[in-house]
């Protein structure tokens, strides 16, 4: 049987008295793109975090490629860092560095390649993203989209296992983030890569996804396959009644409707804060949504 590339157990992170990883076990297996979902500030971020490396555990387990991160030293860490690679969010490329100079960095940093093998690494990264004739340009000389592109080929440039996407359709168009999915989708055909997209798009998750998992409060509400979950979108008003409240809300999220599970609750949170004076401070409204009166 195949062993899972990437698992968490029991995963639990706490900062200060917040507890935003509430025991995730999540097992995700060689080749599958698993899209990791939930709303604004329910841990995505930290979740992807954890996989990487780059957060500890409060108590739990994540394990790349069979290994008990805790359990290893700086050079074993190293190792594991080096087969896999990262989008984040910015696409983080450094502006006083040309597309292909960005891209040279992870082999110059990591192997002792020959400056001309670097060349043709380079050059073979850039065309899988399409960014072969830019290779010259500086960040600040091309689009959104194309930084993203850049930002992806330098995270292939050490021809990684498993790639980790945090939010890569964020900040731009409808279509060029569609084009970025596409790219998504060729990347791992060609590759064979395994990877973890971390989005609140549902578009684009239903595009690239094989299997899903929704966090939400630091848990998973469901794990399945993008099948599964679109079944679950798509099921109407009338039977949608007979759900439990877990799917019920799962289906708000995956639809956006803007009524239902959700909102109900985040209308009893802020009353229930309220209440107890420790929410925000309450926003004025605009006036222009108070009704008026006509005297
Ligand atoms: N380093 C940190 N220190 C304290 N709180 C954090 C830190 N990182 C994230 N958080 C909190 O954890 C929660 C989840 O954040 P995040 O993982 O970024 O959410 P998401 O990516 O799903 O929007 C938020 O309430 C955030 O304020
Ligand atoms: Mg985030």
């Amino acid at each position: 049987m195949t062993e899972p590339i990437i698992r968490t157990i029991d995963l639990v992170k706490r900062f200060g008295t917040q507890t935003v990883l509430d025991g995730v076990n999540l097992e995700i297996m060689p080749g599958e793109t698993m899209v990791v979902m939930g709303g604004s500030g329910c841990g995505k971020s930290t979740f992807l975090r954890h996989l990487i490396g780059s957060l500890t555990p409060t108590s739990g387990r994540v394990e790349l490629f069979g290994s008990d991160l805790a359990s290893l030293d700086e050079d074993g860490m190293d190792d594991v860092r080096k087969r896999f690679g990262i989008l984040f969010q910015s696409g983080a490329l450094f502006n006083s560095m040309t597309i292909a100079e960005n891209v040279a960095l992870p082999l110059h940093e990591h192997t002792v390649l020959d400056p001309n093998i670097i060349d043709i690494q380079v050059k073979i990264k850039l065309e899988l993203v399409g960014l072969r004739e830019h290779a010259s340009k500086y960040p600040s000389q091309i689009s959104g989209g194309m930084k993203k592109r850049a930002g992806l080929a330098r995270a292939l440039s050490l021809d990684p296992r498993i790639l980790f996407y945090d939010e890569p359709s964020a900040g731009l168009d409808p279509v060029t983030s569609a084009e970025i999915d596409q790219l998504m989708l060729d990347l791992t055909r060609k590759l064979g890569v395994t990877s973890v997209v971390v989005t609140h798009e549902m578009d684009s998750a239903f595009t690239i996804a094989d299997r899903m998992c929704m966090l939400d409060k630091g848990k998973v509400l469901m794990v399945g396959t993008r099948d599964e979950f679109d079944h679950l979108r798509s099921i109407s008003e009338k039977e949608a009644e007979s759900l439990d409240d877990t799917r019920k809300l799962i289906r708000q999220f995956l639809r956006g409707d803007p009524e239902g599970p959700i909102t109900q609750r985040r209308i009893e949170t802020s009353y229930a804060e309220d209440l107890l004076g420790t929410g925000p401070p309450r926003v004025v409204k605009s006036p222009a949504l108070e009704p008026t009166r006509k005297t």
